[in-house]
């Protein structure tokens, strides 16, 4: 694939303070078009700005669209470098493949994603717990409103400096169990990373909000009785010294950083456990004092303690809302990596610079 590159004549001064998390956007990004016929075309990296769009365009209608979060780090030696980016390739082309949108060659994507944090790497911020997020997105563009397979399609990648994700930073965040509303049916779109998975939960994000909690935690869509994940990270608790995820079913999103974590685990000997827990498990160890560590993890969250888990009208205390000893340890290996701060003995990051 051959990327044609249009540099901005005014470029943006770069703010470098009150970064936040996806409020400021570079100079440029990335757009490839899409046609069955034709297969992707035209990929180039242009100036960033707002999007022409006919009206009657899939994307508006059907929620043809999906996503994928990654980053760029500044390493301490001034380069910079991102974490695993072919997974978030492959993930890509999963999501397509569910919501019949248009696959892209894996060394075409990485490629592109390559291309543009090169492009954008000015942009990488020096901030401690700094980077920049990088948002790939796909979408479908047929101008009509009966409802058929996707012809046309539109990738685009654009990318935000970015600090912490939560205004928490790494202090605990409290999370609600939603025991209404669901995110995600086995045989549905929700191992996908499609904006409709995040439509489906702003209900009960600011039913959550409203009483005073960061994020929902979601039970499974037909019996709501085990736990998938939270809006934005996988969960991860160490109950009477025993390491714990929810497993993968189809309902909850595979995230990279979970993947890593575990793998992380492992290499230093650690047991880890993934299978299905049920909400009863969870509010029986809370009950007994046995829940030792509760964190999620993802990309724009990195690793987040939960200090306080709400049910039922009834809210629940976790390591006195501190962060736990596997927490803080994940917390620091990971992002070591992340940063370039350690060797890389996994070979999961990829150097820009
Ligand atoms: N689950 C959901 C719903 C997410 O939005 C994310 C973020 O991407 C994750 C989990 C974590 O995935 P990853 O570690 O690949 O960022
Ligand atoms: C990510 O961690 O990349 C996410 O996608 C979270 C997001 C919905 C802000």
């Amino acid at each position: 694939m051959e990327i044609k590159i249009t540099k901005t004549k005014v470029p943006k001064e770069k703010q470098t303070k009150n970064l936040g998390f996806g409020k400021l956007f570079t100079d440029h990004m990335f757009m490839a078009d899409y046609n069955r016929q034709k297969g992707w075309y035209n990929a180039r990296i242009v100036p960033f700005e707002n999007l022409t769009l006919n009206p009657a365009s899939t994307v508006f209608h059907y929620g043809a669209e999906i996503f994928e979060g990654m980053k760029a780090y500044r390493r301490a030696d001034g380069g910079v470098q991102m974490f695993r980016p072919i997974e978030n390739v492959r993930r890509m082309n999963n999501s397509a493949e569910r919501l019949g949108l248009p696959l892209m060659p894996e060394e075409d994507m990485l490629k592109a994603i390559l291309t543009f944090v090169e492009c954008e790497k000015e942009w990488v911020p020096y901030g401690e717990g700094e980077s920049l997020y990088i948002r790939p997105f796909l979408f479908g563009t047929d101008e009509h409103l009966g409802v058929h397979s996707i012809e046309n399609a539109l990738f685009i990648i654009i990318a935000s400096p970015s600090g912490s994700y939560y205004a928490e930073g790494i202090n605990p965040v409290k999370i609600m169990i939603e025991d209404q509303d669901v995110r995600a049916v086995r045989g549905g779109t929700g191992y996908a990373k499609c904006g409709g998975n995040y439509a489906a939960a702003t209900r009960a994000g600011e039913k959550a909000e409203k009483l005073g909690f960061t994020q929902v935690l979601w039970l499974d869509g037909v019996e709501r009785k085990y736990i998938e994940e939270v809006g934005a990270m996988n969960v991860m608790m160490k109950i009477n010294g025993e390491i714990i995820t929810p497993m993968l079913t189809g309902s909850i999103l595979p995230g990279i950083t979970r993947k890593s974590i575990i793998e992380l685990l492992k290499s230093k000997g650690y047991r880890v456990t993934e299978r299905k827990i049920s909400i009863d498990e969870i509010i029986d160890a809370l009950e007994k004092g046995q829940m030792e560590e509760f964190w999620g993890c993802g990309t724009a969250a990195v690793v987040s303690p939960v200090g306080e888990l709400y049910y039922e009208g009834k809210t629940y205390v976790i390591n006195d809302n501190k962060i736990g000893e596997t927490t803080q340890m994940l917390y620091d290996t990971l992002t070591d990596l992340q940063w370039g701060r350690t060797a890389d003995e996994f070979g999961w990051t990829v150097k820009i610079d």
